[in-house]
């Protein structure tokens, strides 16, 4: 599957109960040919609403902090979560739910073929890198799979209720910054319009 019919099918998806209660199918957003991708875990409530990934508070902190390393979302990564519809009271996606929506993930991944994913806090991690993944562990550290790159930073909401741990997600952030130069370095050119 291509992309427009990968998203226009996405779009239609039933295959759970979270299709009953969304207002959108959050798909992704960003450069699809982008070398570098985040994955959060599943939409709150202004995602759910516009249908685009983490435009809420804590999305606001992470385009912030992105920033910080020179990313953005309208130039050199791709954005995208485990679920793609509003679990209701944002409560965790369940297992059933996780399986169900990793299909339209899986597809993206292979479409984009990015060399590095960042997952945002322990879910997306427990998804894409290890069952047992421990987030306050395991953050910062890389992990190779099948050609890909991936490291886990704090999901920025645990970021907004626990600025404590803001220090350490941008030695995180440089880190994943240094780990771009080396695998993609197209990342950070600038394209020239003329
Ligand atoms: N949290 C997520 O994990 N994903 C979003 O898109 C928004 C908030």
């Amino acid at each position: 599957m291509g992309w427009e019919e990968l998203r226009s099918e996405c779009m239609k998806c039933r295959r759970c109960a979270l299709a009953e209660t969304r207002t959108n199918v959050v798909f992704g957003d960003g450069v699809k040919t982008a070398k570098v991708m985040f994955v959060g875990e599943g939409p709150g409530e202004n995602e759910d609403l516009t249908g685009l990934p983490f435009v809420g508070r804590g999305g606001q902190l992470l385009t912030d902090m992105l920033s910080l390393i020179d990313l953005d979302r309208s130039k050199n990564f791709y954005i995208a979560n485990i679920v793609k519809c509003r679990p209701p009271q944002n409560r965790d996606p369940s297992h059933s739910e996780e399986e169900a929506c990793i299909g339209w993930l899986r597809r993206q991944i292979e479409l984009v073929s990015p060399k590095i994913i960042i997952c945002l806090g322990r879910i997306a991690a427990s998804v894409l890198i290890d069952t047992d993944f421990k987030i306050t562990r395991e953050h910062g550290k890389f992990y190779e799979k099948d050609g890909i790159v991936y490291t886990a930073i704090y999901h920025p909401a645990a970021l907004l209720r626990d600025p404590r741990r803001r220090p350490e997600t941008f030695e995180d952030l440089k880190a994943i910054q240094a780990e771009i130069k080396r695998l993609c370095p197209e990342t950070y050119e600038e394209k020239s319009r003329f």
